[in-house]
């Protein structure tokens, strides 16, 4: 893939989050989405690729746009890729103005990115210093010492964030147990994963149930900065096990990253849109500026860029507003 196309997929999240963050505490997180959706595939239509997009918005008939399988970009025959988009991953976050909500995709050659059913999936994730000590078989424990001994640190001292779920109070009945800390999130596991890899964030591993097309986002972060992730998926009733049925998908295998995300080749851009640890989220200034943070990530160079803009929103192109 043409490494100038990170700079235009950066365009592509910060668009989404310029759209969204209007919304921020309105109580609507459909308006919140519908805006970050459309000027997300707005900004697309300008990207000189024949991408497909294998995880997006829903099925043809539950999306009109960004929907799975639908084409974007400009180009046919030429940079086919596979397109993972989540246009707000934390619409109840942007909706409630709470922290943690971006918009974020990954970008890899056609057919290295795992079509993942709109399911759950068991996950968790580390970073690169404790690559390699994580598995969903073994216990949350087992897992956190582990992981402790990696990073060289106590158990104690080991934060592990987890969405605050009803149905993950036995994991963190566990952890609290072994006297692990605990950071407990409302929304927003794609970012969280990725804080795992930066030790500043205070985050060290990530542990629970969440979307499954938003593990397959994180996990091409996770590649991208040497971290780890595993999943498996968590059908909970017989339509979903249909569903993935025709994904082919298997339901007993621990997926791991380079299951996920094949080949050594992907370019991942989030922008915040509320902040959280590692971004800033969207900010006004006089009438008409405003200024983003992104981080592009990209695959084989491993090349990390905060990117913060200012943007002059009356200058922009329609396309761009
Ligand atoms: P949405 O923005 O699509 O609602 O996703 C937010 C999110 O918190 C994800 O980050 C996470 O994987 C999933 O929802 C968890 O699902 P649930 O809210 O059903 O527990």
């Amino acid at each position: 893939m043409d490494r100038n196309l990170a700079l235009n997929l950066a365009r592509v999240t910060e668009a989404a989050a310029l759209s969204a963050g209007k919304w921020l505490g309105r109580g609507d997180k459909n308006a919140a989405d519908k805006a970050a959706v459309d000027a997300m595939r707005r900004m697309f239509d300008t990207v000189e690729i024949d991408g497909t997009v294998v995880i997006g918005e829903g099925e043809i008939d539950e999306a009109p746009m960004l929907y799975i399988g639908e084409n974007i970009g400009t180009k046919t025959g030429e940079n086919e890729v596979d397109i993972a988009v989540d246009p707000i991953d934390g619409t109840n976050s942007i909706a409630h103005g709470m922290a943690n909500s971006i918009a974020v995709l990954a970008v890899a050659p056609k057919g290295c990115l795992l079509h993942a059913p709109d399911i759950y999936m068991d996950k968790i994730a580390c970073g690169p210093k404790a690559k390699g000590c994580i598995n969903l078989d073994d216990s949350p424990s087992d897992n956190i010492k582990r992981v402790a001994k990696a990073l060289d640190k106590n158990v104690e001292d080991i934060t592990v964030a987890i969405l605050d779920r009803p149905r993950h109070e036995d994991i963190i009945d566990e952890i609290r147990s072994i006297g692990a800390r605990i950071k407990k999130i409302s929304d927003g596991d794609i970012v969280t994963a990725i804080e795992t890899c930066y030790e500043d964030s205070g985050i060290d591993l990530v542990i629970g149930r969440g979307g499954a097309p938003e593990g397959v986002i994180a996990a091409a972060a996770l590649k991208c900065l040497g971290g780890d992730f595993q999943g498996r998926l968590h059908p909970t009733d017989d339509k979903q096990i249909e569903r993935c049925k025709n994904l082919n998908s298997n339901l007993d295998k621990i997926y791991n990253i380079d299951d996920l995300v094949k080949g050594n080749e992907v370019i991942f851009s989030v922008t915040g849109i509320t902040s959280g640890e590692i971004l800033d989220g969207v900010k006004y200034y006089g009438k008409n500026k405003a200024t983003t943070e992104s981080l592009v990530l990209r695959l084989p160079s491993g090349t990390q860029r905060f990117i913060k803009s200012v943007h002059a929103l009356d200058l922009k192109p329609d396309y761009a507003k």
